[in-house]
């Protein structure tokens, strides 16, 4: 997921497709925009890993993260690398550590902090790039992209998000009850959505698509759908 190489054709007089995926916190929409990426033979940004990423880098250097101008100044410096599934933080494999419960909260902490969103715009910004881009973050469509092809506000009940959620970690061999995975995302949930700058919500530009009873498949197919709609003669 590394910015794609400098070498590709990048004008700005050149369309670019970008498709904006949405959403609350395990509501599916890395593995589905993943897939939509791949079936389009799109670039994909994970917005929500550099948030990861900053928190984390923070914390392995000692930066309080209560102290907003210090956080945004790592993020600044983030020296982050992506390949295939692993992603390095200054060198070092960091896959896991990023999807820690713990990364996963500091992340949501310091992302309400204006000077970090700012710090991480333009890193964001640079994975747009021929022949498109699928990202999926809370501020894909309203902050980053505001001129996206196709922008999708995707969710689920908090139930459902809860137990999928509780399953990625039983496979991961961790122990989670039910019951404090829904309280901590809902927690997540209104941190994302009540602060001041880039809040997670559904505008009126997106369109919603509530997997609580969808497959991926599905939900996959719904935007291909809906591309193709609007871009006839590019999807496939
Ligand atoms: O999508 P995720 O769970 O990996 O994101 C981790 C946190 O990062 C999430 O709780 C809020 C923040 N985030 C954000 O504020 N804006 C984004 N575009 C992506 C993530």
């Amino acid at each position: 997921m590394n910015p794609p190489p400098q070498t590709e054709v990048v004008s700005p007089g050149f369309f670019i497709p970008v498709i904006a995926i949405d959403g609350p916190s395990a509501s599916g929409k890395g593995t589905v925009a993943q897939s939509v990426a791949g079936r389009l033979g799109f670039h994909y940004l994970d917005s929500g890993a550099l948030y990861r990423l900053s928190a984390l880098a923070c914390v392995r250097r000692g930066v309080d993260l209560a102290d907003e101008v210090a956080v945004a100044k790592q993020a600044a410096q983030l020296d982050m690398r992506f390949q295939g599934d692993q992603i390095f933080l200054f060198d070092q494999d960091v896959g896991d550590q990023i999807r820690t419960e713990q990364c996963g909260v500091d992340a949501s902490r310091v992302a309400a902090y204006p000077a970090l969103r700012a710090a991480l715009e333009k890193k964001q910004r640079e994975f747009k790039r021929l022949p498109g881009l699928v990202a999926d973050g809370r501020d894909m469509g309203s902050v980053i992209f505001p001129d996206a092809t196709l922008k999708i506000f995707l969710t689920a009940t908090a139930e459902a998000r809860a137990e999928r959620r509780t399953k990625q970690l039983k496979e991961k061999g961790m122990y989670a009850k039910m019951h404090d995975v829904i309280e901590e995302l809902q927690r997540r949930d209104l941190r994302d959505s009540s602060r001041s700058v880039a809040p997670l919500k559904h505008y009126p530009d997106a369109k919603l698509l509530d997997t609580t009873q969808l497959s991926i498949e599905q939900a996959v197919n719904q935007i291909l759908d809906w591309y193709r709609e609007i871009s006839p003669v590019r999807a496939p």
